[in-house]
């Protein structure tokens, strides 16, 4: 199968995600970079291009140019698709304009500043047929996926409640946004959307709910907060209830002193509850009431784990995997679906849909709705 060409959009000289991205690209194999527009400047996009070591006559000025100039080369030379890592309010205009130019689109989430821009992206997937993928990096691990199967057998009964947190503390002080580059469009509505901490990894918190349940959020009950000078949400907490009639509790916080990047989540069915943290991905800890509690480890070689669990995983227990290879497994899928090859995931595609992006959106529109309200139940 040969690799996805692809054009990144963003990821330029001191960002964050895109240099993810293309590791990730690069772990998954199946993808190849042949193309950027990696800054919002024509001159840092080319010395950010050269600096990767991209071909300088595919190093473009703007997303504008690479788009136009692409679609202009031969089939068999130009990308097939483009990789979207800009800050929120710059996901829609290039989405859609690449998919309208015949490219395929994997993006990072939230899917867009705003609903209306959400949709609009969601539009023209369903106006061109184009196929897209979000990076809800978090359900690539493979044991968020065994925790999703584990839930769907039954054995454990129904969801009665789910206790999901993330929580960070880089924008504990009011000068971590002096200088910072990631802090900077964050915590700027007009770049970020009206959702801040709720937006930026909130979404991601509901998103890993929603997966391992297998349900949807279909109400929630918010109060998001910020500290003092702020714009935009740095903190916030929220109730919601699951469409197999689970509760659930939700926190997102980019103030809380101590926190790194503290995903966890706790599903309590009927007969188990199941606990998994992001700071220690390799561990599924499974607590019972009559028998001790299980932990089950990651690795190609745990024969306990699902077949599609098994397949995402590149090295034996012990030698551990982390966010890096989750988002390579998340290329790996979309990359297979755009040649063709069937799905290796049991019951989902391998990364999340236009739909699941929309939900985020759904879950941000509620939430924000919601806390506005005085912390009021908003349906979804
Ligand atoms: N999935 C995840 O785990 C994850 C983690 C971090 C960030 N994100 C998302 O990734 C996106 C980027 O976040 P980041 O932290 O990397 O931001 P960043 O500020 O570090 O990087 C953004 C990059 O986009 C470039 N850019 C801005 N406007 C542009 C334009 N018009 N054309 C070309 N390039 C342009 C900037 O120059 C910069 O290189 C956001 O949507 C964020 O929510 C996702």
């Amino acid at each position: 199968m040969s690799p996805i060409r692809y054009g990144m959009i963003g990821g330029g000289q001191g960002a964050f995600i895109g240099g993810v991205h293309r590791t990730a690209a690069a772990i998954a194999g199946n993808w190849q970079l042949a193309a950027g527009a990696l800054s919002s400047t024509p001159e840092r996009a080319r010395e950010s291009g050269a600096q990767i070591g991209l071909d300088p006559a595919r190093t473009y000025g703007s997303w504008h140019e690479m788009l136009e100039r692409e679609a202009a080369l031969p089939a068999d030379l130009r990308i097939e698709a483009v990789s979207i890592v800009t800050p929120n309010h710059m996901h829609a205009p290039p989405a859609i304009a690449a998919l309208e130019a015949g490219f395929d689109v994997i993006i990072d989430k939230p899917l867009a500043d705003t609903p209306d821009h959400a949709q609009a992206i969601a539009d023209a997937v369903s106006r061109t047929g184009r196929r897209i993928a979000v990076t809800h990096t978090y359900t690539g691990y493979p044991l968020v996926k065994q925790a999703r199967r584990l839930v769907a057998s039954g054995r454990f009964g129904k969801v009665r409640r789910v206790a999901v947190k993330y929580t960070q503390d880089w924008l504990s002080r009011a000068a971590d946004l002096v200088d910072n580059k990631q802090a900077a469009w964050r915590v700027d509505p007009a770049q970020s959307g009206e959702a801040g901490a709720f937006g930026d990894i909130g979404t991601h918190a509901a998103n890993l709910a929603e997966f391992i349940t297998g349900e949807r959020i279909t109400a929630i009950c918010a109060e998001l907060t910020m500290l003092p000078g702020r714009l935009i949400d740095d903190d916030g907490a929220a109730l919601f209830r699951l469409s197999g009639g689970g509760k659930g509790t939700l926190t997102a916080s980019q103030v809380l002193v101590g926190d790194i990047n503290d995903l966890a989540i706790d599903v309590y069915c009927d007969e188990a509850g199941l606990h998994w943290r992001q700071e220690e991905p390799n561990t599924l800890r499974i607590g019972y009431r009559d028998k001790p509690t299980e932990i089950w480890h990651a690795g190609a070689n745990r024969p306990y784990l699902a077949g599609d669990v098994l397949a995402i995983q590149r090295t034996p227990g012990g030698h551990p995997e982390g966010y890096l290879e989750a988002f390579a497994n998340i290329y790996r899928a979309f990359g297979e679906q755009l040649r063709g090859a069937p799905s290796q995931h049991e019951d989902e595609p391998g990364f999340a849909t236009i739909d699941d992006a929309l939900r985020g959106m759904a879950f941000l529109r509620a939430s924000l709705e919601s806390s506005r309200r005085g912390a009021v139940w908003v349906d979804l």
